[in-house]
């Protein structure tokens, strides 16, 4: 591996942080294995970043996808951390499997800590993930073969039983729990945060009395990969890949955020730096990036309506997955979301869980005897069929209790209606099952959300509603694809927006599965439909689907493009717009998205049809 390339970080005026050594990167290896005919580019990047404290970024340039994050534009980094303290040495974290030859070349070499396997005295485990646990046991092995008996691994209860089951090894293990203390020598004091459910039930926090950095893995990081190592780009260049993060992990999780950092603030002294487990370490604008978090989480559990309880199982098939997609869909729509892992809750929570929520998600759990199927029992025995709906949806996993046999338990048995009818996993690729779940979570929003709606519309007195009827617009088919997933939605709020660039602006329903398609960056081509004839395509479009449907079944459709920008046309539209979206802002129960538009035609001249709505 090439070494020492001699780049200097300029110092960032933080007392805690050095950023000033020598950077070192490795060489470039190439992985494939994720997305079929891709190569992806893997690196490790080191650097001093406080006293005594230096960082292992695993770089994963091109990582596309990662859980439900389709569609990654920056990649993504997985950060661990190494402290020499005065007696004892710890790292922090590790990285997935694919970066085990460049992790451990960089662990031992002088840019990384110069960490010697066969002294180390310390491996802290914030999360059990594959991303950043997936070398722990290499590193127990390695140890091992060097005569190292004192290792110890360090974690919440729940991350090291998890371990025990991961790592076909006997370990020494020291469980940690709030309050407790681990003294590396020389001021390096490092205390605990157990913050459940961000997003494990395993996950814990880390910090360092001496440096004043606070180690929280998955939690305010970003899937990010850049040359640098700190936030350095800026709040506006760096908060949509940090939005979405939150909103595919965190969000669902809102109360368990609130819970954490109300923690931090109580159990930890000034925080220099939050040294993230993915993206860059926030420390010039850590106190926004806190902000947020907090922010948005207090919106997230501030919303009035019906809740509901994810309830899925850890390491079983795709569970996490489908239960993050469904959630997603959930909270994009503003529902109240908890979450909580079936091998990993207890009693007591499943009880209070139940209270608090309407509507009970139940991923099926392995089929026997097993902490997953004992809380099953526990849902069922705190639910009541007036006061409860419930939701029963596949995990994917090769010995799931069928859904059939979860329908007729939980449902037919104890007469509590459901919210939707079952999920299955339907046999498609992943994409579009992980899609088919979020557009369930939609589903279920919408219908929750129905009565509320409808309350807001009988608010309004009789001549304002006939006033907003009189707003004229036209009649459009807006169609999105990304990857494997397609979606379209027929529009009447579509107006130019800019003539440089030249653009127009798409309100889309947030809860049409159409939203999560028109994010930043993506896609849409906007088709006008033609006066006088467009009943039949409008009706297609206005259909109702289940969101296993495909929704271009039945009509004739074209492929458009504009260098690599890609969408799918209407045939029969008498005109069409691809556009990248640029911009979007909230607008209620809309959001309202701009599109620059990159190429068009007009197929037939013909006015596009106009539309007067009757009323608000
Ligand atoms: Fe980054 Fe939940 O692993």
């Amino acid at each position: 591996a090439r070494r020492g390339s001699g780049r200097t970080r300029r110092a960032v005026g933080r007392r805690a942080l050095a950023l000033q050594g020598p950077e070192a990167r490795s060489a470039e290896l190439t992985w494939s294995g994720l997305t079929p005919g891709k190569e992806y580019t893997l690196q490790t990047q080191c650097l001093e970043v406080a006293e005594n404290t230096r960082t292992i970024r695993s770089l994963d340039w091109q990582r596309d996808r990662f859980d439900i994050e389709f569609a990654l534009t920056n990649g993504t980094t997985y950060n661990a951390y190494t402290i020499k303290g005065a007696t004892h040495t710890a790292l922090i974290d590790a990285s997935h499997k694919k970066f085990e030859a460049l992790f451990m070349d960089a662990l031992e070499s002088p840019e990384g800590g110069a960490v010697d396997l066969g002294t180390l005295d310390y491996i802290v485990v914030s999360h059990t993930e594959p991303d950043h646990s997936g070398l722990i046991e290499d590193l127990l092995v390695k140890a091992r073969e060097r005569g190292n008996e004192k290792l110890t691994v360090v974690g919440t209860k729940i991350c090291i039983n998890f371990l025990k089951d991961l790592i076909h090894m006997d370990f020494k293990a020291q469980v940690v729990k709030g309050g407790d203390q681990i003294d590396l020598g020389g001021g390096h004091v490092l205390d605990f945060v157990v913050a459940p459910n961000l997003h494990w039930p395993d996950t814990m926090f880390t910090y360092d009395n001496k440096t004043q950095l606070l180690y929280t893995c998955d939690a305010f990081g970003m899937h990010y990969c850049s040359d640098n190592v700190t936030d350095a780009e800026g709040v506006q260049a760096l908060e949509p890949h940090y939005k979405l993060y939150y909103n595919c992990l965190m969000r669902p999780n809102a109360r368990s955020v609130l819970s954490a950092l109300k923690k931090v603030g109580e159990s930890c002294g000034d925080v220099s730096a939050i040294a993230t487990g993915h993206g860059p370490v926030l420390v010039e604008s850590k106190d926004e990036w806190m902000g947020k978090y907090k922010s948005w989480s207090e919106d997230a559990t501030t919303k009035l309506g019906p809740s509901v309880c994810v309830f899925w199982v850890s390491r079983h098939g795709d569970s996490e997955r489908f239960a993050q997609s469904f959630a997603y869909g959930l909270t994009n729509q503003d529902v109240l979301v908890e979450m909580h892992d079936l091998n990993a809750v207890d009693a007591f929570e499943v009880v209070e869980a139940c209270q608090r929520n309407k509507v009970i998600v139940i991923f099926a759990p392995p089929m026997g005897e097993n902490a997953a199927q004992t809380n099953v029992g526990s849902i069922l025995a705190s639910c009541n069929p007036k006061d409860h709906k419930l939701v029963i949806c596949a995990s994917g996993g090769a010995d799931d209790e069928p859904v059939d046999s979860l329908v007729s338990r939980c449902v037919q048995q104890t007469g509590i209606p459901e919210g939707l009818p079952a999920i299955r996993c339907g046999g498609g690729s992943e994409e579009k099952t992980l899609a088919m779940f979020e557009a369930s979570g939609l589903q279920l929003a919408k219908d929750l959300q129905s009565k509320k709606k409808q309350a807001a519309k009988d608010k309004l007195d009789q001549k304002t509603t006939e006033a907003l009827g009189k707003m004229g617009s036209g009649r459009y088919i807006v169609t999105g694809r990304k990857g494997e997933i397609n979606s379209a939605a027929v529009a009447t709020w579509v107006m130019p927006a800019s003539s440089d660039p030249p653009s127009v602006a798409v309100s889309v329903a947030k809860d049409h599965p159409l939203s999560s398609l028109t994010q930043l960056g993506d896609t849409f081509v906007l088709n006008m439909l033609e006066e006088g004839n467009y009943l039949d395509l409008m009706k297609h479009f206005q259909r109702d689907l289940r969101p296993s449907d495909d929704v271009f079944e039945g009509v004739d459709v074209a492929e458009v493009a504009a260098g690599e920008a890609a969408g799918i046309s209407v045939v029969g539209c008498s005109a069409f717009l691809l556009c990248r979206v640029f911009s979007r802002m909230d607008a209620g129960d809309h959001v309202l998205v701009v599109g620059e538009a990159l190429t068009g035609a007009v197929v037939r001249e013909a006015p596009t049809a106009a539309n007067y709505r009757k009323s608000a």
